[in-house]
This record gives structure tokens, sequence and C-alpha cells, in this order.
């Protein structure tokens, strides 16, 4: 089988194609990655090459894409602007890579007709909108849209298109809407966790959103390579399924937890006023993709936060060249 992963230079697409190539051994993957300010080739090293393509390409150029799914059978289509802070005063980008890039993917799949046995769109929860704090509700596939950044519209809007080819055109398409992956290797240095352990390693100020009670519902990056795989393998056309990680966490609470893991003191926290439309709240309910296919995650927030703290300390020399693109 001959996979063609998009975005495979940034977090999650990296972790991918490592777990992939592991679990796979038949297997080989085209990963089209644009190396953006998020893709990093440093993320890809020790790869069988026998067994991995790089194409450096935009997913929104329909020259590329086409060169890129040449004997390709299935797709998984990580590429995407991720950063919800960049989103409110950047979002043509947005706009771009994750509509217009995934409408180009989509096309090319269309003009192959039988070729591609699969497209698997990696999305989000954030298109679900905002849940209260201190309720019992989760997403799940139900849930009605509502995105309320910029980041959350363009992915929601990919997310319709995919539908919209199924529908239309019969496309072989899977949809996964999972929540906040954390994780090491490989986050980039702009996102919550490992911002904030960089800056308790710097003994630098934690910035922490309005009053930090947030709640984000934090996944391992392995879980979802895990959840991924499973769609591929057990996930019918045309469905969605949610991949959460049954562990939410406030963000002043994760602040907490890396501090004392690091023994800092709290006095590191910082209050900053808090993001534009701020979204209270992300949970999602993950009982689908357990009924369906089998899988559930399986790190602990616990282990996860710890063994992530680990990796950031010993691997200075991987997120130090990104400190200066990593500002916003
Ligand atoms: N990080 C999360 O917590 C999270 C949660 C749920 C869903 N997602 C989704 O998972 C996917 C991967 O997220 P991530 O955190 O790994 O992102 P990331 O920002 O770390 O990586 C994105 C990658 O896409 C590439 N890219 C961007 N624009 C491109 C373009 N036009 N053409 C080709 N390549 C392009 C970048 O170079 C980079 O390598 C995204 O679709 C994101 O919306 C992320």
């Amino acid at each position: 089988m001959k996979l063609l992963v998009t975005g495979g230079a940034g977090f999650m697409g990296s972790n991918f194609i490592h777990y992939w190539l592991a679990h796979h051994p038949e297997d080989c993957i085209v990963n089209l990655d644009a190396l953006t300010y998020a893709g990093n080739l440093e993320n890809l090293m020790g790869l069988d090459q026998a067994r991995y393509q790089f194409i450096q390409g935009n997913i929104c150029d329909a020259k590329v894409v086409h060169q890129a799914m040449e004997g390709i059978d299935m797709v998984v289509h990580f590429a995407a602007e991720t950063h919800v802070d960049r989103s409110i005063n950047h979002s043509l980008v947005f706009i771009m890579t994750n509509a217009v890039g995934t409408q180009t993917l989509l096309e090319e799949v269309r003009k192959r007709g039988t070729q591609i046995k699969r497209f698997h769109h990696i999305s989000t929860d954030e298109v679900f909108g905002s849940l209260a704090l201190n309720d019992e509700k989760k997403f799940n596939e139900q849930t009605p849209y509502d995105p309320r950044s910029p980041y959350s519209a363009s992915k929601a809007a990919s997310d319709h298109l995919c539908r919209s080819y199924y529908h239309t055109h019969g496309l072989p398409i899977t949809i996964s809407n999972s929540s906040n992956n954390y994780g090491s290797p490989y986050h980039f240095p702009e996102k919550f966790i490992p911002l904030l352990i960089i800056r308790a390693l710097h003994d630098e100020p934690l910035p922490i959103y309005g009053d930090g009670k947030h709640v984000r519902d934090w996944i391992h990056v392995e879980d979802h390579c895990r959840g991924v795989e499973a769609i591929l393998e057990r996930g019918r056309s045309g469905e969605t399924y949610c991949l959460g990680g049954n562990s939410e966490r406030a963000n002043l609470e994760v602040a907490k937890t890396i501090l004392q893991t690091l023994g800092k003191p709290e006095s590191l926290i910082q209050f900053v006023e808090d993001r534009k439309g701020h979204d209270l709240r992300y949970a999602v309910d993950f009982s689908k993709a357990k009924q369906e296919l089998g899988w559930e995650p399986r790190h602990s927030f616990e282990d996860g936060i710890k063994q992530t703290i680990e990796w950031y300390k010993s691997h200075a020399e991987w997120w130090k060249p990104l400190l200066e693109k990593a500002k916003l």
C-alpha cells in the first residue's frame, strides 16, 4: 500500500509517518508538505528511505498535487494552517490552505476515479464551537457545527467540502475530529504545552489567557495515530469519527502540573489578556470510535505530560532553532 500524507513535516503528520512505517512494514509513504514555518524536516529523520519520499509543494497547486498522487492508494490529509492565534489577524492563508487546498486534493481524487481507495481528512473538535464549563455535555458526531475562530471556520469548510465530495461524487471519504493533541516528539514551540515547558525551563513567565479556566481535552499524539489507523483499516466510507483523550484539563491546571514537575515556582504564572473569542471548553465523546473501531486512548495525561516534559528537557537542539519562527 502506498499512502500520500499531506503536512507530514508538521507535528501530527510526522508522528503519523513514523508510526505508520513502523507498524506497516510493507507500506510506502509519500509526504507532500510546503514546509511553512511549522514544517520541519528534522521531524522525519531516521526513516527508511526506501519506503519514504518527500515532495516539497503546496496542496493548493493542482500540478504538484497531481504528481504527488501518482500510484497512491490512500490519502491522509493533515496539511493545514493550525494556530488559532495566527488566524485571528491573518485569516486568508487559513482559507487558502485549509479550504482551497482541501478542494484541490479532492478534485485530484475525483479525477482519478477508483484509484484512491480512501481519502481521510484530519479535522478538529473546534469546528463544534464551545461547551459550558462544569457541564457533562461533550461533542460527538451529531453536534452541529458552530466554528468561532477563522481557524475553526476554515476547518469546518474543509470538513463540509469532504462530505460534499462523498455525497456528490461518491468519493471514499472519512473524517476524524480530534481534540487537542500533545505529546512528544515534535510539537511546535508556539503551541500551549511546549510553549509553557520551554518558558519554565528558562525561568520565564508562563502566559495564561484570561483566568486560565478554559478547558481542553488533551489526546496524546500516539493515540491519535492509532485512531487514524483504526479508521483507515476499519472505518466506513462517508463516516465521521470523533477522537478524544479522556483528559479534560483547565489551562491553569496544565501550567501548574508543568511547573510542579520541573520544580519551578507557581509565581512564574502570568495571566495575560484573554484571546479574542476564546472558546471555553472542548470535550470529545469518542464512544462511536470505541464501539465501531475498538479504539480508545491509552495514554493517561499524567504519564503523557511527564514524558513530554522529559523530551523537551533533553531535546533543546530540536526546539532552540525554532524559537524565532514560533514568535507571532
Ligand atoms: N494540533 C492539534 O491539537 C490538532 C487537533 C485536531 C486537529 N488538528 C489538525 O491536524 C492537522 C495537523 O496539525 P498539526 O498540529 O500537526 O499542524 P502543524 O502546524 O504542526 O503542521 C502543519 C503542516 O502542514 C504543512 N502545510 C501548511 N500549509 C501547507 C500547504 N498549503 N501545502 C502543503 N503543506 C502545508 C506545514 O508545512 C506543516 O508541516 C491539521 O489539519 C489540524 O487542523 C490539529
